[in-house]
């Protein structure tokens, strides 16, 4: 006998109707699950963490310690389907609670944000940014970022750049700090928070010496220890310590003979056990060599996962014992605790939100503005004014439609598509993306309405000259596009910029040049033009910022995070180590019809050759003049220092800083320090600064706390840092190389200096 679906229905409700009460009543409610232990807020994350893997099994512990392969970043590859088409992404455990990690490239702004038809802010250049010397800028500047990431529904930005500027031409350098330590650290450092303010794990990378980008999968950086971590692992020490970051992102370069990701000293030692690092490191996309040497040495996530170093082959290591099942647990406790921490369980991103255009656009404005450098300014020709100018030529750099933004896995898609060819849609590889933010638009909407604005695309000298001579103003500008992959072999302007600068300014002499370019450029015709302004990588605000640095409506405030050298032979490395013109993609030998493609050959760059003169440390060192020093940068109005006072302990310093023009301005004020002589450090280095606004005439007495830590050497001897014995000269002024305040002080107790939050 059988009963249909609905019969054993009625039979089942007969059965039960006796005992059913006859008035209706709501049904009692099914006993809530307990939450798991590890769902209590009140717990700390480390606990959290250690009673979720209590829980877990070793496949799904193997399952978090690697990505699910390349995903949308390559053509074919398998995409997950609760992927949210970033770079990269890790599923989670669902029968515990545990949500899968979402990761994505956000240099300035969300990656590749049109693969889904959304929209995300593009803000100024990493680089550009620390030129306003400004921690709440860069605060803000993480913000942005989390917050658009939280709204696109990822939890882990991948941005954080921060090698330190050794190689004036990596094409990287727009998405890295600044050539000093101290301010790479403390302007990354808060951008890393403010991501993470946003319940966004954070990362920083790449650590470490990813100081060029040719042949970065094969080069060995040669570093000395001292040198290594009084410079670019120092500028990681402080960010870390600032942020707590979720990730630390392992480069794809040697550092003294091993793999950065499978380094024990960076990474087991320095990272791990010096400076107390709690979150995960993961590696750089296919930057994973092997599953013992690097799981011991202290990666914990290998990315994107496809070459199967962490998967099957890290389980059966574990299952032999060649890596102890403690150091898998350590991995997953890592990314587990970062889990809890940063917020991405408790808080984890809305689904279905949006960008807020608007809001990001007035951030990325306001950072740009703080940002512009004004470099030169022969007979206040700055700020233009309306009722005085009547005619302007604007010659080159797309800037009829656009502004210029950097490449790679930086690259933030331009809403509209990009400005000097508006097809929809992503973003390609290895082309230059200008964002629709017209210099043109906004020059002719600050000046006077009669004023005849032309435009010419300085394609031609001849032409571009003609339109300048006809013009009672010529601006001129210059683009130098910088992506992941490549270095500029020179510090030249591409594309024969340079002589359109010269036949422009021999035009018409008053000539003005805005830069938009990844880093430092050399200038041969810097004497020629009246006024020079670096306005980096201004992202999606970037024509309106520069209109109102033009027109005074801001006043300057930026300062150089970078020497620009007047020529390559000034600086330590003339040429880039390694590239030859058959370098292609990456330093990798590309081969040609005629000569085919070599197995590239590992190859040193030797770092110790400028070794911690890195930077401005090198042109004080070498009494090589440099075009535009490192701090340097002007205003239209005029400060004075005075009154120079040297805590006894060097603790702080305090001065008295005096706005002696006309207008409201903001100065960034920077004490440097030269340590004794018995250190071996022949040079000033950036100690401490302050970004103060100072009415006009007004006087502010600044207090500049200066961390011991910045005043120590590091022993390669006792591993440890200390302050130096002996005299140290302090001096304060407005760029590293006009420092009219200047005292000695006698230090030196020998003891080991701990770091202290700016
Ligand atoms: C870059 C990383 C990036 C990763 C994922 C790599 O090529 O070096 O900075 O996060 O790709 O896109």
């Amino acid at each position: 006998m059988s009963f249909s679906r609905t019969a054993v229905v009625t039979l089942l409700a007969l059965a039960i109707a006796p005992i059913a009460p006859l008035a209706a009543q709501p049904p009692a409610a099914a006993p809530k699950p307990a939450a798991p232990a590890w769902m209590n807020p009140s717990l700390d994350s480390d606990t959290r963490a250690d009673l979720m893997i209590h829980e877990m099994t070793l496949d799904e512990k193997i399952q978090l310690v690697h990505g699910d392969g390349w995903g949308v970043l390559r053509d074919g590859a398998f995409v997950n389907a609760r992927h949210n088409d970033g770079a990269g992404f890790v599923p989670g455990i669902p029968r515990l609670g545990l949500p899968d990690i979402n990761l994505a490239d956000s240099a300035y702004g969300v990656r590749m944000a049109a693969l889904q038809g959304r929209y995300a802010t593009a803000l100024p250049s990493v680089l550009g940014m620390s030129a306003s010397w400004d921690p709440d800028a860069a605060f803000l500047y993480g913000s942005v970022i989390g917050r658009e990431l939280r709204a696109m529904g990822f939890n882990m930005s991948i941005g954080g750049g921060m090698d330190l500027i050794r190689e004036p031409r990596n094409g990287r350098n727009f998405e890295y700090s600044s050539e000093d330590p101290i301010l790479s650290g403390i302007m990354v450092g808060q951008l890393a928070r403010g991501v993470q303010s946003n319940h966004i794990m954070g990362d920083i990378k790449h650590y470490a010496v990813n100081d060029q980008e040719t042949g970065r999968n094969i080069l060995d950086a040669i570093i000395d220890k001292r040198t290594l971590r009084e410079t670019d692992l120092l500028a990681f020490q402080i960010a870390i310590n600032l942020a707590h970051p979720a990730g630390v992102m392992c480069a794809y370069n040697h550092i003294n003979g091993d793999y950065s990701c499978e380094n024990d000293y960076t990474l087991n030692q320095v990272l791990k056990r010096d400076w107390n690092f709690k979150g995960f490191v993961l590696s750089d996309w296919g930057g994973t060599h092997s599953t013992v040497k690097a799981a011991l040495a202290g990666l914990d996530q290998d990315q994107p996962g496809d070459d199967n170093f962490f998967s099957d082959p890290l389980k059966q290591a574990v299952l032999a014992g060649t890596v102890p099942q403690s150091r898998l647990d350590d991995m997953v406790h890592r990314i587990v605790r970062s889990m809890f921490a940063v917020g991405v369980i408790d808080h984890p991103p809305m689904p279905r939100s949006v960008v807020d255009p608007f809001r990001g656009r007035d951030d990325a404005q306001k950072i740009e503005e703080e940002s512009i450098v004004l470099l030169k300014n022969t007979g206040n020709i700055l700020p233009l004014s309306p009722s005085a100018v009547h005619s302007i030529a604007i010659i080159g750099g797309h800037a009829d439609v656009g502004v210029l933004s950097g490449g790679g896995s930086a690259q933030v898609d331009s809403p509209g598509g990009n400005a000097i060819d508006p097809t929809m849609g992503a973003s390609a590889w290895g082309k230059a993306v200008y964002f629709p933010s017209s210099p043109l638009r906004y020059i002719r909407e600050q000046a006077a309405p009669g004023a005849v604005i032309t435009s010419d695309p300085g394609t031609d000298n001849n032409a571009a000259a003609k339109a300048a001579a006809s013009a009672q103003l010529a601006i001129v500008f210059v683009t130098q596009w910088m992506s992941e992959g490549q270095d500029s072999a020179t510090l030249s302007l591409p594309n024969n910029q340079d002589a359109l600068v010269a036949a422009v300014a021999a035009a018409n002499p008053n000539t003005i040049v805005v830069l938009e370019n990844g880093g430092p450029v050399s200038m041969p015709w810097a004497s020629n033009v009246k006024a020079i302004l670096e306005s980096w990588y201004p992202g999606i605000a970037g024509a309106q910022a520069i209109a109102n640095i033009l027109f005074g409506r801001v006043n300057p405030s930026g300062k150089l995070p970078v020497t620009f050298a007047a020529a390559d032979a000034d600086l330590p490395h003339p040429h880039i180590t390694g590239l030859t013109p058959r370098t292609g993609n990456n330093g990798a030998d590309a081969g040609t019809r005629t000569q085919p493609r070599q197995r590239p050959q590992e190859f040193p760059v030797d770092y110790n050759v400028e070794g911690m003169a890195v930077g401005y440390r090198w042109f004080q060192q070498k009494n090589i003049p440099p075009l535009f020093p490192f701090g340097f940068g002007l205003s239209y109005t005029h400060f004075a220092y005075s009154n120079l006072k040297v805590n006894s302990d060097a603790k702080s310093v305090t001065f008295d800083l005096r706005n002696t023009g006309s207008r409201a301005g903001d100065e960034i004020a920077q004490v440097y320090v030269t340590l004794p002589a018995s250190s071996g450090e022949p040079f000033r280095k950036l100690a401490g600064w302050k970004r103060v606004a100072l009415a006009p005439g007004a006087t502010q007495t600044l207090e500049i706390p200066l961390d011991p830590l910045y005043l120590s050497i590091y022993s390669t001897t006792t591993d440890s840092w200390s302050l130096p014995n002996g005299t140290y000269l302090i001096e304060v002024g407005g760029s590293s190389a006009s420092l009219p305040l200047h005292e000695k002080i006698s230090l030196g107790s020998g003891s080991p200096a701990a770091v202290t939050l700016p």
